[in-house]
């Protein structure tokens, strides 16, 4: 391996954080060789703090109805070619009916902006999950809200919530989202949430058009400031009918590499192997864990939602990232050394074990 990488994973061990221009030579100089190592590190850190456990979330993909236009995305407002479907307060509840059966205790409700999870629908919707799945925590990934909005899902008990930056660098921001959408706005949103005493999930896309490892460096010291207790990270997937049709996938090795550098720079961080990753690659579940993610979220939508929950073409529904399959997902874990974990598997600061 080249000494100069070596030498920076070294430092990445050590000080858990880089200078921007050492993160970007560090993706720079990715080799074989240089992903090993991470790798290895990456697995004792998790091990540090989550030893083989890898925590299952049950997703809900509650609504494709969204008021935003973002570049990359196929539930963009102006995709026509969508069949839009937005679930009822029924149909939320029954499927976290079967996840709890299930033993599920982390459900997360994703959407678009869909105007019609009003605050009064959606905190009336969480007291129900609260008082019918007494033992599971609640995340929401439903975009940008007000700081009024986030403060009365929080108070009717939200304990979680996802909303991905998707880059940390403004002017790149700004190349993949309307004129309307700022970065500014998001990174409002994200300090409101964990000021609010949520468990944030801020995230990236690895590969989106335009992105340099500049940028990638960016989002790397965001992660390392903002320090969110999760993070979702996936290959950028080109869907057909967005303007980014034409540009060319993510690349997996690339995000795994992420990940375990992520891994190392927080060993407690809630790092899911995604949907994402496991669309591009057909062992991209595993693979992601083997880099250092520790979280699955198998898809409990049900089936018309999990057809056009289509934020990108291929993505995958079935196999590991399928709620109905969890028997053959606990095989597949075992076969890889993993044990799933149905605890509600919130954040731990305190690390263990020998960092
Ligand atoms: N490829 C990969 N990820 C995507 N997302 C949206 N569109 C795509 C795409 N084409 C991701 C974004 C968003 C999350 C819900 O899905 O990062 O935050």
């Amino acid at each position: 391996m080249k000494r100069r990488a070596e030498e920076l994973i070294r430092a990445l061990w050590e000080r858990r954080s880089l200078e921007k221009l050492e993160y970007e030579e560090l993706l720079s100089l990715r080799d074989a060789d240089s992903a090993a190592l991470l790798r290895s590190l990456a697995k004792k850190a998790r091990e540090s703090t989550y030893r083989n456990r890898v925590f299952l979330r049950a997703l809900i993909e509650i609504s494709n109805v969204c008021k935003n236009d973002c570049l990359y995305c196929g539930v963009r407002a102006s995709n026509k070619n969508v069949c839009r479907f937005s679930l009822t307060d029924e149909e939320i509840l029954s499927s976290c009916a079967e996840g709890y059966a299930l033993g599920l205790r982390t459900f997360v409700l994703q959407g678009g902006e869909d105007a019609r999870f009003t605050d009064k629908r959606l905190t009336s919707l969480i007291t129900n999950i609260k008082r019918t799945c007494p033992e599971a925590a609640v995340t929401l990934s439903l975009g940008e809200r007000s700081r009024k909005s986030y403060t009365a899902l929080r108070n009717a008990g939200a304990d979680r919530y996802l909303l991905r930056h998707e880059t940390a660098n403004a002017a790149h921001y700004a190349s993949l989202h309307p004129e309307n959408m700022r970065l500014e706005t998001r990174m409002r949103c994200l300090s409101d949430l964990k000021e609010l005493g949520f468990q944030v999930g801020a995230g990236f896309m690895v590969g989106s058009p335009n992105q340099t490892l500049s940028h990638l460096a960016e989002d790397l010291q965001f992660i390392e400031t903002f320090r969110p207790q999760m993070c979702g990270i996936g290959p950028f997937l080109p869907q057909h009918d967005t303007p980014f049709a034409k540009e060319p996938a993510g690349d997996t090795d690339l995000c795994l590499y992420l990940l375990s550098i992520l891994r190392i720079l927080d060993p407690a961080l809630l790092l899911p192997a995604t949907t994402a990753l496991a669309t591009a690659h057909e062992n991209g579940t595993i693979l992601g864990l083997e880099a250092g993610a520790n979280v699955i979220m198998p898809n409990l939508s049900p089936r018309r939602a999990k057809e056009n929950y289509v934020l990108y073409d291929g993505k995958k529904i079935t196999g590991d990232q399928n709620a109905a399959n969890l028997e053959t997902l606990k095989q597949t874990l075992a076969t890889a050394g993993y044990v799933p974990d149905f605890s509600r598997g919130d954040y731990r600061k305190e690390h263990h074990g020998t960092l």
